[in-house]
């Protein structure tokens, strides 16, 4: 059984292949390939994975390490895709460009999300392509390559068959605070339901042991004015930005915001808990204000993540000896091998998956991608249906989704048109001469990266 990793260079890989190795019982898994376009970066990240298969772990999983597509896939089983494309310096430019126009720069959220959409659409497919030709038949594709909302709704467009799932690690990171927050040890007995499009939902109940948490942790999160564990905030820095302690990296640096944002949003809708990137659609204003357009997250992410990554690999290769912290992915490792289970064991656990919505959000059309919970066997998800959404949710979704429609018929038919009324739609942006600015200068960032739009 063979797992092939798509951006084998990522910061993000030894954390994954540790939870794989973890579970190469249920897996049943002989060797883990790599696979980058980044040669000298995948190499070094190679270090560590061999380091943890057959140093720490003491497994006999192959490794192996290629740039060769048909080395890559051939006859895989799972192909786990975690690529950046435009690595770290695109994401600053994303995140910088708009911040310059005074909207929302994120890697992800708006027309930053949007231009990594841009430049992520062909290269999905091309991953896509590849695993048909030499996977195993039955491949599955397990997609983590962000921005997952746009490049879900590509996949749904132009490879509908594709025995793709895209997957997300953010609500379970919440699930994982709120954990924490509760002083609640065992995480797997929280029983929580969730509605959304990626990167834009709401958890609707969470309950642990048959306790219905929502009113212990409304009140939490009212007297602490942050959805943030106390220890986390134990040596909270001077600029009111925790340095986070205990090793999440989802409550470090600019992350502080938007836990803090939670308490915000839930002042004026308490009913349900929101998915942290709602801050950017919410209070796009108020993030604007306190981002620093000359230091944002991809320059945060170069300077901790990526760099402690690459220390730790000079120091390993110089003395023999490794930090476990300088790989550590935690849950986002468990969330995409527990799922490769679930498929490959046919177990019918429940995860959170964007999906094609065919009638499970009643009032959201049927061809939207959305995020739900679903029970996955071997033939994929099993998609729960739920009752109508409330208007205001169903009003934000629908604006979100029809932008995200339109880059994607933007970008496959290289209409600067329908681009500019997927800039302009977005709810980050305040006008359309705004999204023009922002759009124009994108393209001469985006130069080799995006389709030329007519
Ligand atoms: P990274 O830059 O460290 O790693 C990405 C790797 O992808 C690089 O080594 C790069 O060379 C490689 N790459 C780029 N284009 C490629 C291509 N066409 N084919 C093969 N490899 C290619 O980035 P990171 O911070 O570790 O994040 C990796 C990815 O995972 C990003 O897309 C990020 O947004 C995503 N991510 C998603 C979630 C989620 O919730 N869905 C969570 C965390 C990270
Ligand atoms: C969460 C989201 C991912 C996103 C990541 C960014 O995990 O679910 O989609 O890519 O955060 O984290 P970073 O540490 O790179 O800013
Ligand atoms: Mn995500």
């Amino acid at each position: 059984m063979i797992i092939t990793i798509v951006g084998g260079g990522s910061t993000f890989t030894a954390g994954i292949v540790k939870s794989i190795a973890l579970r190469r019982e249920e897996l049943e898994v002989d060797e883990i390939r790599l696979f980058d376009l980044d040669k000298e970066r995948q190499d070094k990240v190679a270090v560590v994975v061999d380091w943890i298969l057959h140093e720490d772990l003491k497994c006999d999983i192959k490794l192996t390490v290629t740039t060769d597509v048909e080395t890559a896939y051939t006859d895989a089983s799972f192909i786990f895709a975690q690529m950046r494309v435009g690595k770290y310096a695109m994401r600053e430019q994303d995140e910088k460009i708009p911040l310059r126009h005074g909207c929302v720069g994120q890697e992800t959220c708006g027309t930053g999300g949007m231009a990594y959409g841009m430049r992520t659409i062909f290269p999905m497919m091309k991953v896509i392509d590849d695993a048909e030709k030499y996977a195993k038949k039955d491949y599955w594709i397990l997609n983590y390559s962000n921005p997952a909302a746009i490049v879900s709704e590509a996949c749904r467009v132009l490879r509908p068959k594709a025995r793709i799932i895209n997957i997300c690690d953010m609500p379970i990171a919440i699930i994982d605070v709120v954990a924490a927050a509760m002083e609640i040890k065992d995480k797997e007995n929280i029983v929580y339901d969730y509605f959304g499009l990626n990167h834009f939902g709401w958890f609707t109940s969470i309950e642990y042991k048959g306790e219905d948490l929502m009113p212990r942790l409304r009140a939490y999160i009212k007297e602490h004015e942050i959805l943030m564990p106390a220890a986390y905030l134990k040596d909270k820095a001077a600029l009111g930005v925790s340095s986070g302690t205990e090793g999440n990296r989802h409550t470090k640096g600019s992350w502080y915001y938007v836990w803090k944002g939670v308490y915000e949003i839930m002042e004026n809708f308490p009913e349900y808990l929101p998915n942290t990137y709602l801050n950017y659609y919410l209070q796009q204003k108020e993030f604007v204000e306190h981002s620093n357009p000359e230091h944002t997250r991809a320059n945060e992410v170069m300077e901790t993540r990526e760099k402690n990554l690459f220390d730790g690999v000079d120091a390993y290769l110089a003395t023999g000896k490794i930090d476990e912290k300088v790989f550590y992915a935690g849950s986002h490792g468990d969330w995409i091998a527990d799922l490769a289970i679930a498929l490959k064991n046919d177990t019918k656990a429940r995860f959170l998956v964007i999906t094609e919505n065919r009638g499970a959000i009643p009032n959201m059309p049927y061809d939207a991608m959305v995020e739900l919970p679903a029970y996955i066997g071997k033939n994929g998800p099993e998609v729960i249906a739920r009752d109508p959404i409330p208007l205001f949710q169903q009003g934000l979704m629908m604006q979100q989704v029809n932008s995200e429609k339109l880059l994607v018929e933007g970008c496959i038919e290289g209409s600067y048109e329908k681009v500019l009324q997927a800039f302009t739609l977005n709810k980050t942006v305040p006008s359309m001469n705004v999204a023009k600015e922002i759009l124009d200068e994108m393209i001469e960032a985006n130069k080799g990266y995006w389709p030329e739009l007519k």
